[in-house]
């Protein structure tokens, strides 16, 4: 798992919500037409993944304590995704779903997830804003997009969330998942 840009015995770790295939199909058709008008490179279905807490380069013998600190999270809910607005981000050129307001059962993932982390010791880079979920839609636009309502809105049911490696090589990100946890459904 290491790379040019990578040291040896160490991997690129983040935790995210992952789609099923099929709500992964429909957010990269979107991608699809969305790079269509803007250029840049859509993500394919098998990538399509909303951040919980990013890591950045963890030591492969921390993967345990890792795991652990996740495990804690298993007992919250269940909870459906709405996503329903795009938007772009100029200093990267990347076009993003997120949503016009965050379930309160996401926010509360994210932020008990950082915390379960932070206290077992881990940095967690969440960028200068805190916590702002997105769905990276397309990288390196070649033109600007409007921010817009998105219809129909899409959703998906999150019933878990991923443990992820991150590899990046000049065909883009590849990822791959390294557990599962659920969450709780009654
Ligand atoms: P992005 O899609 O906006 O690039 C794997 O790289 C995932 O972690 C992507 O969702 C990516 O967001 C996110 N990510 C990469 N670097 C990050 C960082 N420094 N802080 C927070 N999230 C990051």
């Amino acid at each position: 798992m290491s790379s040019a840009s990578q040291p040896e015995g160490q991997a690129r770790l983040f935790f995210a919500l992952w789609p099923e295939p099929d709500e992964a199909e429909a957010l990269a058709e979107l991608a699809r037409q969305e790079a269509g008008q803007a250029g840049g490179r859509a993500t394919r279905a098998e990538t399509i993944h909303l951040t919980l807490a990013f890591l950045g380069d963890v030591a492969m013998e921390r993967l345990p304590a890792l795991q652990v600190a996740a495990e804690q999270m298993t007992g919250l809910a269940a909870f459906r995704l709405q996503l329903d607005r795009l938007h772009y981000w100029p200093h990267n050129r990347l076009r993003w779903l997120g949503c016009c307001q965050a379930p309160d059962a996401l926010r509360l993932l994210a932020e008990n997830l950082r915390g379960a982390l932070i206290q077992s010791g881990f940095a967690v880079d969440r960028g200068k804003s805190g916590f702002l979920p997105h769905v990276t839609l397309i990288r390196r636009c070649t033109s600007p997009l409007p921010d817009l309502a998105l219809q129909p809105v899409r959703s998906w049911m999150c019933r878990e969330f991923v443990l992820v490696a991150s590899r990046l090589d000049a065909s883009g990100p590849g990822y791959r998942i390294i557990r599962r946890f659920p969450l709780a459904t009654s």
